[in-house]
């Protein structure tokens, strides 16, 4: 049989697409995707994951050239079990992004859809100003406070990160959102913007909120706001101004010091981070959990924290010391995802860790056991609990299903932010332990959402951060 290269039906936004194009490959083991998932140049989405299909089979989603599916069609002509799939679906136009600024210079607030009548939709997506504009319109009509962040951007923007509901004192503020890391994931600082919009309109007219066939108390909501919020909604600005205006599908920062024209430019935030970043070192040569290729879609970066958005984010914990829960807002793939993403978890060999240099140049193959990473189980339980009830909370709205899993999935990460943050504990002193979560809502590679998956992402993200919240604040935020 050969290799099944399934006719090109291209969906209406081809034009814009047309570099990268949405593909599957089906196998019958994730293990038969791992030449694929070692090659770099490759864009998988915002993770590789390999996800069972209902014929028993595994499906890994990418991004891909016409060129690079023409390369692999050659290279696994010979290899009948796995075959390559272009996106059949002929999907509705892709959601506009906001022309003017909806919330008229900071005065307009927000309204979010938990608190609109039920069938209520919001009909753009918010551009790089509106999303200023509307934190500033949070400060301007319920109070909430910024913290201008200290670096800035490689293309000279100012990041602000808000925090409301705890009062002046940092102290008192034990959750963290982020939220636009990747530039292409459509949606993800307004799903952030519009849930704390939702929660200060029901605090304030002592209402509750409904998200499809979930609903909230106003206790709840009282609840979640005194566990103290932080959010940092659009963590790439430069990214996210290029994507917006190009539709190019742009994933990483703007930084050119690592290359100044088209794919070498720009670094991936979430494989900066001090967390195993330099890989080479740390994993097994087998793996590939980031990319020193500037021009790969996880290129590392020159340094840990190298970049100005990496490390404005990790400041937020220095001026919140008391942060213990901290969620990273992604698209597109449906789920949520706990700690470790270096390797499967293990919670009896305490030796077995990140920091022990006996264990370089093992970490990252999943399924073997000459490394696994270190989790006391307390805290296993504790990120499985928050992670499923985040997950039933997105399935509850009524929408669609999204699953739990762990982090490392079948293939490995370094210098996410999810793993920064809960390693901290161990790797610096006298920080508090916070445990780090990544939520892909939407689709697999499906980046930019059609207005009705933009909306129905709002009413499932925006659940899940309720659940997520209520969860850890009966786990615990001290
Ligand atoms: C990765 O794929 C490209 C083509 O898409 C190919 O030219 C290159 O040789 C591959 N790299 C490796 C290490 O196999
Ligand atoms: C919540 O509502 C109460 C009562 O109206 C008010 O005092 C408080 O400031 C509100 N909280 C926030 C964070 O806006
Ligand atoms: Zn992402």
């Amino acid at each position: 049989m050969k290799y099944s290269l399934v006719a090109a039906v291209l969906a209406s936004q081809s034009v814009v697409l047309a570099e990268l194009l949405p593909v599957h490959f089906k196998a019958p083991s994730p293990a038969h995707f791992r030449d694929i998932v070692h090659n770099d140049t490759y864009d998988f989405g915002c993770r590789p994951v390999a996800k069972p299909t209902e014929d028993g089979q595994f499906q890994l989603h990418a991004l891909l050239t016409e060129a690079q599916i023409a390369h692999l069609a050659k290279e696994y002509e010979f290899t009948p079990e796995i075959s390559i799939h272009r996106q059949m679906v002929k999907r509705a136009a892709t959601a506009p992004i906001g022309t003017g600024d909806r919330f008229s210079s900071g005065t307009v607030a927000p309204i979010g859809l938990g608190t609109k009548a039920t069938g209520s939709t919001i009909s753009s997506i918010m551009n790089v100003a509106e999303i200023s504009s509307a934190i500033k319109a949070l400060g301007t009509t319920y109070g909430v406070s910024t913290v201008t962040l200290p670096y800035k951007t490689f293309n000279g923007a100012t990041q602000t990160a808000a925090y409301v509901g705890a009062g002046t004192d940092k102290s008192n503020y034990h959750l963290y959102l982020s939220a636009g890391v990747h530039a292409r994931e459509r949606g993800g600082p307004d799903n952030l913007i519009y849930w704390i919009s939702d929660l200060l309109a029901a605090n304030k007219s002592g209402s509750g909120l409904t998200y499809g066939k979930k609903t909230y108390t106003n206790a709840q909501v009282k609840s979640v706001l005194s566990a103290g919020i932080v959010f940092f909604p659009l963590v790439n600005p430069d990214g996210v101004t290029y994507d917006q205006s190009s539709g190019s599908l742009w994933r990483k920062n703007r930084n050119t010091k690592s290359g100044s024209s088209g794919s070498s430019i720009g670094v991936d935030i979430n494989r900066n981070f001090d967390f195993l970043w330099n890989f080479k070192k740390y994993f097994d040569p087998s793996e590939a959990p980031a990319s020193t290729s500037p021009s790969s879609e996880t290129f590392y970066g020159t340094a840990a924290a190298s970049e100005s958005e990496t490390k404005n984010h990790v400041s937020v914990y220095d001026s919140f010391p008391k942060i213990r829960w901290f969620m990273d807002v992604h698209s597109a793939a449906g789920d949520m995802l706990y700690s470790w993403g270096d390797d499967d978890d293990q919670s009896s060999t305490t030796a077995m860790n990140f920091l022990n240099a006996a264990y370089d140049g093992k970490r990252g193959p999943v399924g073997d056991s000459a490394y696994k990473e270190y989790i006391p189980s307390a805290d296993l339980t504790a990120v499985k609990k928050v992670s499923s009830a985040t997950v039933a909370a997105m399935q509850a709205v009524g929408g669609r299903s999204y699953v739990s899993i762990q982090a490392v999935g079948l293939y490995p990460t370094s210098g996410a932010s999810d793993d920064y943050a809960f390693s901290r504990y161990w790797a610096k002193t006298g920080v508090n332990k916070v445990y780090g979560f990544t939520m892909e809502f939407g689709y697999s590679t499906n980046f930019y959402p059609t207005l009705s998956e933009f909306n129905q992402n709002i009413l499932d993200t925006n659940a899940g951060f309720m659940d997520w919240a209520l969860t850890a604040i009966s786990v615990g935020l001290e």
